[in-house]
């Protein structure tokens, strides 16, 4: 499966959502997740986000991020429309250690 990583928090620019062909994303307030039983691994989405949050599950230490990706899936709303990024995305796109200065 592909996950989504730290840098789309605060960012959302959700091109990622009109790509996937069998719509596996789902939204927070502030950051989207895949849903690992649902993705098919095709890798279409990866590119497509401008701030390279979406990374394949292979790579390593995204442990974290792959339970994240698991647990808000099941609660969260599946989205498929692109929408406006959150406020303030460019200045957030880099940002070292997200979850941790945001959620914790
Ligand atoms: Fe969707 Fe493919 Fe990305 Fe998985 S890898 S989330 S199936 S676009
Ligand atoms: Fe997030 Fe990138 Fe999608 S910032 S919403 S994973 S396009």
């Amino acid at each position: 499966t592909y996950v989504v990583t730290d840098n789309c928090i605060k960012c959302k620019y959700t091109d990622c959502v009109e790509v996937c062909p069998v719509d596996c994303f789902y939204e927070g307030e502030n950051f989207l997740v895949i849903h690992p039983d649902e993705c098919i691994d095709c890798g279409v989405c990866e590119p497509e986000c401008p701030a390279e949050a979406i990374r394949p599950d292979t790579e390593p230490g995204l442990d974290k991020w792959l339970k994240l990706n698991a647990d808000y899936a099941d609660v969260w709303p599946n989205i498929t429309i692109k929408k406006e990024p959150l406020e303030g995305a460019e200045e957030m796109d880099g940002v070292e250690g997200k979850f941790e200065k945001f959620f914790s």
